[in-house]
């Protein structure tokens, strides 16, 4: 039965055009695209009429690494911020309110949309959504000036997170340290190694495929990635990184940090690096996320207090700088089908 038909209008809303459907497919696919801890795409959707609402999947949540679901909160709220960008590009406006139901924590937050206009703007950022991949090449040793990492900090801090550009040298170097450190700890332990396992390499829809890591290369970087081979991450990268020298690899380090330590504050701080990942894009630069500092409860509390003097939770590590421009296209880390995140109430 049609709607105008249960309704009963009058006249004049008769003639009135029906509001336009909330593209729910659409926007939740390129939400979906937002960077995730391993791949895992911790996110469930609910459409009900024009709302949109973003739940947490604890299936998808790695007990070990991440006890207290902050990556799955980070990792929703990238995609959180995906799909406000998408929104605003395919002309919707959106009040969002985030972890709106004490009793429902995995409810993290709900998207009213209403039809609103396109700004130029949001098409810059819909374009640098589509583009946006974790490229793990080596970045080059080309500058990366303060000011330009400040300008990107201040606005991306606009979504909720500070973001703090790690410029003073001693501080690079204690960075680094613990970064190498988290590392270590990781790799010598047997329960975070059999629970990273299963995501890296992977084939399927979901985990960091061996195309999206970067081959072996004597010229690695004073700290390795993660998923070079060796534990945790034990299959051989296939993805091609020239054999030049490695650029520095204290440059370009920015910890996201937040006041708070809990859902609402994990959330902000993953629409921040949606916000200062894509910003970074459309600078032409590239921001890899390196997070073992942050998950290792020892090196986050050194971190806490060396880095950032005890004032912010720091929730992640990133690194931003230049790719070379003549490098290969990056193939997509895979995701899921749309239909098994999304369901229609
Ligand atoms: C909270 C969080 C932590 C991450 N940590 C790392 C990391 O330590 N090292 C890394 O190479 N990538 C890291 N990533 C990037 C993910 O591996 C990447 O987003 C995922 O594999 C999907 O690939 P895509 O970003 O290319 O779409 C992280 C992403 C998020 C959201």
């Amino acid at each position: 039965m049609s709607e105008t038909t249960t309704t009963a209008p009058g006249p004049a809303a008769e003639s009135r055009p029906a509001p336009p459907a909330v593209p729910f497919r659409e926007l939740v696919e390129l939400a979906c695209r937002a960077p995730s801890l391993h791949n895992t795409q911790p996110w469930r959707w609910r459409a009900d009429g024009t709302r949109l609402r973003l739940y947490a999947d604890r299936t998808r949540q790695l007990p070990h690494s991440d006890p207290d679901g902050r990556a799955v909160a980070i990792s929703c709220g990238a995609a959180l911020h995906h799909a406000q960008v998408a929104a605003e590009a395919l002309g919707w406006e959106v009040v969002v309110r985030r972890c709106p139901d004490p009793a429902d924590p995995d409810l993290l937050a709900t998207l009213d949309l209403a039809p609103g206009r396109v700004v130029p703007a949001a098409q810059e950022r819909l374009e640098a959504l589509r583009a946006r991949s974790t490229d793990r090449r080596r970045f080059t040793s080309w500058p990366l000036p303060a000011e330009r990492l400040d300008r990107l900090a201040e606005r991306a801090a606009a979504w909720g997170a500070k973001v703090v550009p790690v410029v003073d040298p001693g501080r690079q170097v204690a960075l680094e340290e613990l970064m190498r450190r988290a590392d270590e700890i990781e790799r010598g332990d047997p329960d975070h190694v059999a629970e990273v396992a299963p995501w890296v390499g992977s084939r399927g829809a979901q985990g960091v495929p061996v195309t999206s890591i970067p081959e072996v290369n004597p010229h690695r970087p004073a700290v390795p990635s993660r998923y070079q081979p060796g534990e945790p991450a034990d299959p051989r990268g296939e993805l091609p990184d020239p054999q030049g020298e490695p650029g520095e690899f204290v440059e370009g380090l920015m910890v996201l940090g937040t006041l708070e330590d809990d859902p609402p504050a994990w959330l902000r701080c993953g629409e921040t690096l949606s916000a200062l990942w894509l910003g970074t894009l459309r600078q032409g630069l590239s921001l890899l996320p390196l997070s073992q500092v942050t998950e290792v409860p020892a090196t986050r509390e050194r971190l806490r207090h060396d880095v950032l003097d005890g004032l912010l939770w720091p929730q992640l590590t990133v690194r931003v700088g230049w790719q070379e421009i003549t490098r290969g296209p990056l193939p997509r880390a895979p995701r899921g089908p749309v239909e098994e995140v999304l369901r229609f109430d």
